[in-house]
C-alpha cells in the first residue's frame, strides 16, 4: 500500500462506516485512487462459465451498490466487477447506522437491506460502462414486492443488455425471509424463471447463485441439486454470516451478516463442499474473508474457479486487488501450475 492511500484510508476510518464508503466512491470517482489499470499474466487469464477473465479475483457485490464507479473499478485490478444488488424499485434500506467495523476482527456487520436506486437508475449506469471490463450485476428483491422471485427475473430483463453476467442474491440476511428461496423447490421455481428470462434474450449471458456460508449439509446436498438441475452456470460461495464466533470487537452484538476475516475459514469449507457434492463439474467462486493472495490461492485449490473479496479493502485499500491477482500469479508459478484451471480443487480434501 503506497504512502497515500495508507493516509487516506487512516482519514476514512475516524469516519462513521457509512459515510467513509461514500468517501471512498467519491475518491474513485475523482480518480483520486489508484488505478494500475488490468492486471494480467498468460497464467491469471482464465475462464470463467463461458466469460473470459484476465485475472480470477474480482469485486464482490455491495461495494458499487448503484454502479456509479464502473470505470474507475474497471481501471483498479480486478478481473472482473460485481455491483448491486438492484432491485426492480428503488429503495431506501434499513435505518442507520448499519456498517459497522470491527477493527480488531479485519470485520465487518452490515444491514443495509438492499438500499439501492433500482433497475431503471442502474440499467443508464450500465449502458455507460467500460466496454473492455467484464462487468456482472447483482440481482435483489423488493422488501415489500409481492412476488419477490418475480423480481430477480425483472431485474435481468431490464439490466440484461449491459451485462456479462448475472447473479441471484437469495443469500443475504438482511431481508427478511429471503434466504427461504434456498429451500429446494423455491429456488428450483425461481431459477428456472430466471433462466427463461435469459435464454429468451437476444445475447445470453451466464447465470450464477450465490448462497449462504450458514446452510447445513443437507441444505448444500438440496442447493447442489438444484444447480445441476437447473443448470446455473456458477455458484458464488458465499455471502456473509450470522455467526459471530471468535470475535472481539466491540460491535460484535450488531445484528446482520459478518464478513472479512473471521468468514474465510467458514466460507471456504462450504466452497470445498459443495466442490465435492457438484463433482467439479459446476464452476465455483470463492468468496469470504480473501485479504491476500495466499487466501485467494487457498480457495482456488479448494474447488474456486475465481475469487472475490470485499470487506478487506475497508482495511487493505484498493490497491489490494492488483496485489492479490500479482501474488497469485507468483503462487501459481511456484507450484508449477500454467493457469488458474489446473489448481482448481488441487486441495479440496484438506478443507472437508
Ligand atoms: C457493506 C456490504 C454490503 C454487501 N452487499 C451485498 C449485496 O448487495 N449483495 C450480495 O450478494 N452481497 C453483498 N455483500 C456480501 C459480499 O459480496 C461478500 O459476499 C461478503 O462480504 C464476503 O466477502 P468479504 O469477506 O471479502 O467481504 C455485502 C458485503 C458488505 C460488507
Amino acid at each position: 500500500m503506497k504512502l497515500i492511500e495508507k493516509l487516506g484510508l487512516n482519514a476514512l476510518h475516524r469516519m462513521d462506516p457509512e459515510a467513509a464508503h461514500g468517501m471512498s466512491i467519491k475518491a474513485l470517482k475523482s480518480g483520486l485512487t489508484p488505478a494500475p489499470g488490468p492486471v494480467t499474466t498468460p497464467r491469471l487469464k482464465t475462464n470463467l462459465a463461458g466469460v473470459d477473465l484476465p485475472n480470477p479475483v474480482g469485486l464482490a457485490a455491495g461495494f458499487d451498490k448503484n454502479g456509479e464507479v464502473l470505470a474507475p473499478l474497471s481501471r483498479a485490478g480486478f478481473g472482473f466487477i460485481e455491483v448491486g444488488a438492484v432491485t426492480p424499485r428503488p429503495q431506501l434500506g434499513n435505518p442507520k447506522p448499519r456498517l459497522f467495523r470491527l477493527t480488531e476482527d479485519k470485520a465487518a456487520i452490515n444491514r443495509f437491506g438492499f438500499n439501492n436506486e433500482g433497475m431503471e437508475v442502474m440499467a443508464k449506469r450500465l449502458a455507460e460502462r467500460p466496454k473492455d471490463a467484464v462487468i456482472g450485476l447483482n440481482l435483489g428483491a423488493n422488501k415489500d414486492s409481492e412476488d419477490r422471485a418475480g423480481d430477480f427475473a425483472k431485474v435481468l430483463a431490464h439490466c440484461a443488455a449491459h451485462l456479462d453476467f448475472a447473479t441471484v442474491n437469495v443469500s443475504s440476511p438482511n431481508t427478511e425471509k429471503l434466504r427461504d428461496l434456498q429451500g429446494k423447490a423455491a429456488l428450483t421455481a425461481l431459477l428456472n424463471g430466471v433462466i427463461e428470462i435469459r435464454d429468451a434474450l437476444p445475447r445470453p449471458l451466464p447465470i450464477f447463485l450465490k448462497i449462504a456460508p450458514d446452510l447445513t449439509e443437507p441444505e448444500l446436498q438440496d442447493i447442489a441439486e438444484v444447480a445441476r438441475e437447473t443448470r446455473v452456470d456458477a455458484v458464488i460461495a458465499t455471502n456473509t454470516t450470522l455467526s459471530r464466533d471468535g470475535l472481539r470487537s466491540a460491535h460484535k452484538g450488531e445484528a446482520g451478516g459478518l464478513s472479512g476475516a473471521p468468514l474465510f475459514e467458514k466460507s471456504t469449507r462450504v466452497l470445498a463442499k459443495l466442490s465435492q457434492l457438484t463433482g467439479g463439474e459446476i464452476p465455483l467462486i470463492g468468496v469470504g474473508g480473501i485479504s491476500n493472495a495466499e487466501q485467494a490461492y487457498a480457495k482456488i485449490c479448494a474447488g474456486a474457479s475465481a475469487v472475490q473479496f470485499y470487506t478487506a479493502m475497508v482495511y487493505g485499500g484498493i490497491s489490494l486487488a492488483a496485489d492479490i491477482a500479482h501474488g497469485l500469479d507468483q503462487l501459481l508459478a511456484r507450484d508449477g501450475y500454467d493457469s488458474v484451471a489446473e489448481a482448481v480443487g488441487s486441495k479440496r480434501e484438506d478443507w472437508l
